[in-house]
Formats: C-alpha cells, structure tokens, sequence
C-alpha cells in the first residue's frame, strides 16, 4: 500500500522500519482529540475561503462516521499507516473521497500531534484534579469525626508529642490541595492551542489560528510556531503534577501499611480493600496501600524518562517526541484509579480510637510541656531540658508515662517545679494547649476544618 509520504521514495520500506516507526498502537487513544482538531480545522479552513461549504460538511459528516468505526469496533488498525493521524486521514478519505485530501491544508501532524496531546492532557489535568478535591473532602470528613482523637505524633517515626488524628489527616488535606492547585496552575500556563503551526514555520495559508483557538476552548494560540512543535512542557507538568501527587499518596499509604499492622493497629482497613494469602489464611493485607506506593516508582519513572527525551533536542520536531506519550497514558491512567481508590479505602477504614489513645501513654509525650513550663517559670531551657530529662528517667524506672508522676515525684527532682504543672502534663491538655495558628488543639483543628469546607465548596 502506497504511503502519504511516500512520493520521493523509490523503495517500499522494510516491515522492521513499519513497526518500529509505527506508533498507532498507542496513539489510537487520542482518536477523539485528533477528530475534535480535524473538525475545527476543518470550519476554520471553510470559513476562510479554503475549503468550500459543501467539502467541509463532508469532512465533518465522514470524521463522525469514522468515530463510530473507532467505538463500535469496526474500524481497521494498520501498523503501514503509521499513526493515528494518518489512518484516521486514511479513512476519511476512502470514505468521502477527494475532500478528505484537502484537510491537511495548513497544517502538519507536528501541529497536528501537538494538539491532540495536549488536549488529552488538559482534559486528564480536570479529570485527576477533581478526583484531588474528592480526596481532600474524605480526609475532611474523617477530620471532622476524629479532632479529640489522640494519636502519637512523631518525628523519627518516634513517639514526640500527642496530636489528634484529625490534625494528621487534615496534613494530607493540605498536601492534597497544593495538588489541585498544581493540575489547575498547569491547566492555565498550558491553555494554548498548537494548531496553524504547520511543520515548524507556521503557513502561507491565509488561516485564522483565534478561531481554532477559541472553538478548541483554548485562551489564545501559542505565539511561536517552532516552539510549539518542539514543547512537550505540558506533559512534563502534568507528569511532575502526577509524580508530586504520588510522592504525597505513598507517605499516606506508608503510614497506612504502618498503622493497620498488628504491633500499632490503630486504623483498620476494610475487607473490601484488602487481599489475603493464597497460603497463609490467617493473612489479611493491605495491598492497596502498597500498590499506592509501589505505582510510584512507575510514575517518578514516567517523568524521568520524558524528561530525558526532551533534552537536548535541537529546535524543532523530532521523532524522539513520539516516545512522549506512553509514559503520559500510563501515569494519568495509574493517577486516577489510585486516587480512587485510596479515596474509597479512606472513607470505608476503620478508625480505632482507643488503640491510637493508649499508644500515647507510651514515650512520655507531654515532656516539652514540663520544659517549656519550667523555662517560662525562669529556668533556663538547657536546665529545664535536663530536668524534665530526669523526670523521664524516673517514669522510666517506674514503669509509668510522664502524665502518671504525682506532684511528689515531680518536686523531688527539682523544688522549683510548682503543683499548676500537673495538669499541663495530662496528655490531653498537652494536645489542646498548641491552640496556636495551624496547631493541633481542638479549637486549631476546627478552624482548619472550616478552611478546607470553605474550600472544598468554592
Ligand atoms: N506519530 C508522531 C508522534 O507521535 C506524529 C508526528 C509525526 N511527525 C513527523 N514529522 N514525522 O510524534
């Protein structure tokens, strides 16, 4: 079968060299997008005096039968026609006949191919930005259930000081919202539309690139045509978006993984998101928070390896671009099943209050309330360091948390300790007193919850 490009060749090409060229396999998936383009370039094409009335009806008439070819099953996959732009070219044009030759007007697939990609990575931007926001509302909602539940808080993955679970989750709510707000910043900087660039030097043709623009749903065309053939910074946005995310959901799940396990059992994971052993019936695991990480490495990946496509390319389109969008499928298709999913294995997970309660009663958590109420009873930090140091050591020998010493055991290690001190080391007011800006104190934790209901309903 002879090639639209084929005109100055003399020899057919190798099978090796169609294969190895071809990139229909997995371009197919921008069908859509390479239609939506075709059609308004067609009407813009017609509306400047290119194409007549009666050539595009036809053009639009034959890309939608083409489409229904595409979704019913019927239309033909060719590895000789190289790629999606070309077969659906192709097909267009057995369909309709001599009109579908004219399409390629003004333009190239290095436009062409540009356009569909980003198209396709604006409308996944929306897609996995929205699923963020069903994530940030579910960590709300537990938020909300959960600002007197007292959990270690820790550094070092060491008990530190106690927090409640609302406060973590609402770090993640945080997390998670910075997020959203990367896809739609990358939803904005990218909202160009590529098409009329032509191969590299934009065209003779007497087109209106606004029109397309504006019908594509784009702000404006790019204003260089040998950069936008040659950019692929939308798709690295949007994978760096995908990898930043992923970074954050595997901390999660990390700490997931942690929590469920028996040693801290501080949240239960529903059956319905967890897997057991084909050996070992006792087992129930937490495969989803460790496919959450794991997919990590798989999307981290995907960015790297765009990103060293892309560099040192010479100005303008290479064929090394085609290797862009695989890693770009695949990562937007892991982003929005695990954000799914993570978000429905949230909101079914059991949250075990007590055991969370009970394992703050272990690493002496209140112990830089004794510091600091000793220090702003004028005794120097280092000094009040070293005496709540002690302190510890005889809850240590008594096999007590810090909370459990009495007055009496307090003051025999320093008189300057005073009786107000007790109550600020009960593990509870110790939570409640860091009511400062952002902290973890119940009526802290309120405000922040308001913060993101005010967000989640703008
Ligand atoms: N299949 C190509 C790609 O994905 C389309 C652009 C081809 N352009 C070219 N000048 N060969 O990048």
């Amino acid at each position: 079968m002879k090639k639209m490009w084929s005109g100055r060749f003399k020899e057919p090409s190798s099978k090796l060299l169609e294969e190895f060229n071809a990139s229909i396999f997995f371009d197919k998936a921008l069908y859509k997008e390479d239609i939506q383009g075709s059609i308004i370039h067609s009407k813009m094409l017609c509306k400047q005096g290119i194409l007549t009335e009666q050539e595009q009806a036809d053009i639009e008439k034959g890309l939608g039968q083409v489409r229904e070819e595409i979704e019913n099953g019927t239309f033909q996959w060719l590895v000789e026609d190289e790629d999606i732009h070309m077969s659906i070219e192709k097909r267009l044009t057995e369909i309709i006949g001599d009109a579908g030759k004219k399409l390629h007007t003004a333009r190239s697939r290095n436009d062409q191919v540009a356009l569909d990609f980003r198209l396709f990575c604006l409308a996944n931007s929306e897609t996995i930005r929205d699923l963020l926001k069903s994530l940030v509302g579910v960590l709300t909602d537990i938020a909300r259930d959960h600002k007197e539940t007292m959990l270690p808080g820790m550094t070092h993955l060491q008990h530190a000081q106690p927090i409640s679970f609302a406060y973590h989750m609402l770090a993640y709510a945080s997390m998670f919202k910075r997020d959203f707000e990367r896809f739609e910043s990358l939803m904005e900087r990218n909202n160009f539309s590529p098409i009329g660039c032509a191969a590299l030097a934009g065209t003779p043709h007497n087109i209106d690139r606004h029109f397309t623009a504006e019908n594509l749903g784009f702000n404006e065309p790019t204003v260089n045509c040998l950069d936008t053939v040659s950019d692929r910074d939308f798709a690295l946005d949007l994978l760096y978006a995908i990898s930043v995310a992923f970074v954050h959901m595997s901390r999660l799940s990390e700490e997931l993984i942690i929590w469920s396990s028996s040693e801290f059992g501080f949240v239960t994971i529903s059956d319905a998101h967890s897997t057991g052993s084909s050996i070992m019936p006792n087992k129930k695991n937490p495969d989803v928070a460790e496919l959450i990480r794991g997919k990590t490495g798989r999307v981290n990946g995907n960015l790297v390896s765009l990103l060293t496509v892309m560099k040192a390319l010479p100005l303008a389109y290479n064929k090394d671009m085609q290797e862009d969008k695989e890693g770009v499928f695949d990562s937007v298709k892991t982003a929005k099943i695990s954000i799914e999913i993570l978000t429905e294995m949230l909101a079914c997970m059991t949250i075990n209050k007590e055991n969370q309660e009970s394992a703050c009663k272990k690493g002496h958590l209140s112990a830089t309330d004794l510091a600091d109420f000793l220090a702003a009873n004028g005794v120097p930090f280092r000094e009040a360091h070293f005496i709540t140091g002690r302190a510890v050591a005889v809850a240590e020998d008594k096999g007590v948390d810090l909370s459990e010493l009495t007055f009496e055991d307090l003051k025999s290690i320093d008189d300057r300790v005073s009786e107000e001190v007790v109550p600020l080391l009960n593990l509870r007011n110790s939570m409640n007193a860091r009511k400062s800006y952002g902290g973890t104190a119940v009526e802290a934790v309120e405000k922040q919850i308001s913060y993101f209901d005010g967000w989640l309903t703008k």
